[in-house]
């Protein structure tokens, strides 16, 4: 039965359907990219197939999708690789959504978010293992379901392998536009380094994380109908209070911050319900065959910069010394296009983590949080270094409002390139060549930049 709860407007409406399909999907990686494949989805929780459909009559006027609500399920799927006829069926994990939205009504509550129906929604997840390098293959929810696609990554870089890297990816129609761009140019995969749906891991933004796994499962698709998977780090909008150090955080625990899984799962929920990697402590590394490793570090959301998260980056790169490939990806620059030099998560990361990119001869970093583009001169010991330099590409403006510079943008002389608009970068990677393009939300190429190799 559907039951309106007003009636502003006449709608079409999905009704509960015998094919089920998820709200969100999501693939990502929790190790080994060239033989795993980590999928996730969500189903609608229904009650006795009763649905609250609010209608779509918000005032930007941008239609909502109205979800199917399913009876409760497990998490099973069934996979093949593309070409096979039998199906493997495997089983994984289901947890609810950290937040339920108990409000009757379906306004926007925060004057941003879309309206939405108050069920609850459940994360399905299954790890795909023993899979084939750079093979593609098929998986499905239901028999009579739509069979979605995914492919493996190369073991050696036998062909160009394509990444969308970006952050501050927001969660509405600007946000689809560009997953759009980014799949038009059929990546890989996509990298976002923090800012995702700006929850703020509050409740009340929960509406924000709906609009944002809808778009993306309709719009994060390759040109095949190939899905792309998402690594994705920590930024402030991933944390209540936006710092582990915040007032907000100390008054919401209750005293100091303590570092340890719960407290970090407190003041992030959506972050580790939603997202398989990085995972706890909210830093990890990524290894891609012998080509690439990606390094996901927290900038102070939910652990400190220094200490033992510096000495764990510094370990991680000894032991990747003879990657050709290796990219840091975090949240707050250390290099700004728009914060102030002394912010605290920026001098930390200049402080204690530069050091390290340039202890290891790393070419390239990607930083984000500022909303802009930009691209540093090569930089070592706080200086132009054209031979040696450590280059910084962000600011993270995939899907948000652009922030515009700095005004003492003529005193920033490591910035060699900025621009306040919303794009993604393209990296390339061929051999040991790293190409670098910037492409606006409009899909022009605003920058190019070839790495030195390390
Ligand atoms: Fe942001
Ligand atoms: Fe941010």
């Amino acid at each position: 039965m559907i039951r309106f709860l007003t009636l502003w407007a006449s709608i079409a409406v999905a009704v509960a359907a015998d094919t089920f399909e998820p709200s969100g999907i999501l693939l990502t990686w929790q190790r080994d990219p060239t033989t795993t494949m980590t999928i996730d989805w969500h189903s609608v929780d229904g009650e006795n197939g009763d649905i609250d459909i609010v209608p779509s009559v918000a005032q930007h006027k941008v239609p909502i999708t109205i979800p199917v609500v399913s009876r409760p399920r497990a998490a099973v799927l069934e996979y093949r690789q593309a070409g096979q006829t039998r199906w493997i069926r495997t089983t994984g994990k289901s947890e609810p959504f950290p937040f339920v939205e108990e409000r009757m009504s379906g306004l926007h509550r925060d004057g941003y978010s879309q309206p939405f129906p108050p069920q609850g929604r459940t994360i399905h997840r299954v790890e795909l293992t023993g899979l084939l390098p750079d093979s593609r293959y098929e998986f499905r929810f239901d028999e009579s379901g739509k069979a979605h696609r995914f492919r493996t990554l190369p073991k050696t870089l036998t062909r160009e392998v394509r990444i969308a890297m970006g952050g501050d990816v927001g969660y509405g129609v600007w946000t689809e536009r560009m997953n759009r761009v980014a799949a038009s140019h059929d990546p890989d995969f996509a990298v976002w380094g923090g800012d995702i749906a700006y929850g703020d891991g509050e409740r009340q933004r929960l509406g924000r994380w709906y609009g944002f796994f809808e778009s993306l499962t309709r719009s994060l698709v390759g040109k095949d109908g190939r899905r792309i998977p998402v690594v994705i780090g920590i930024g402030n909008h991933e944390t209540f209070g936006g710092y582990y150090a915040s007032a907000k955080v100390k008054e919401a625990i209750g005293g100091p911050y303590v570092q340890n899984d719960a407290t970090r799962k407190k003041i992030s929920p959506y972050f580790y319900s939603f997202f398989a990697f990085p995972g706890q402590p909210g830093y990890n590394v990524l290894d891609f065959g012998d080509y690439l490793s990606l390094i996901l570090l927290d900038s102070g959301h939910n652990n400190p910069i220094e200490g033992a998260q510096t000495a764990w980056l510094d370990e991680t790169l000894r032991a990747r010394a003879v990657v050709p490939h290796v990219f840091p990806v975090y949240h707050v620059p250390a290099f700004p296009s728009l914060r102030a030099l002394n912010d605290p998560s920026v001098a930390g990361a200049r402080k204690h983590w530069v050091p390290v990119f340039e202890k290891y001869n790393l070419p390239v970093v990607f930083e984000n949080h500022d909303h802009n583009f930009k691209r540093t001169y090569p930089i070592r010991n706080e200086k132009k270094d054209p031979e040696n330099g450590v280059v910084y590409l962000g600011d993270g403006a995939w899907g948000v409002l652009v922030s515009g510079l700095a005004k003492d943008l003529d005193q920033r002389w490591y910035l060699e390139k900025t621009e306040p608009v919303n794009h993604f970068i393209l990296a390339r990677l061929n051999g040991p060549s790293a190409q670098f393009e910037a492409i606006n939300i409009k899909g022009e190429t605003i920058d190019r930049y070839t790495a030195r190799r390390r």
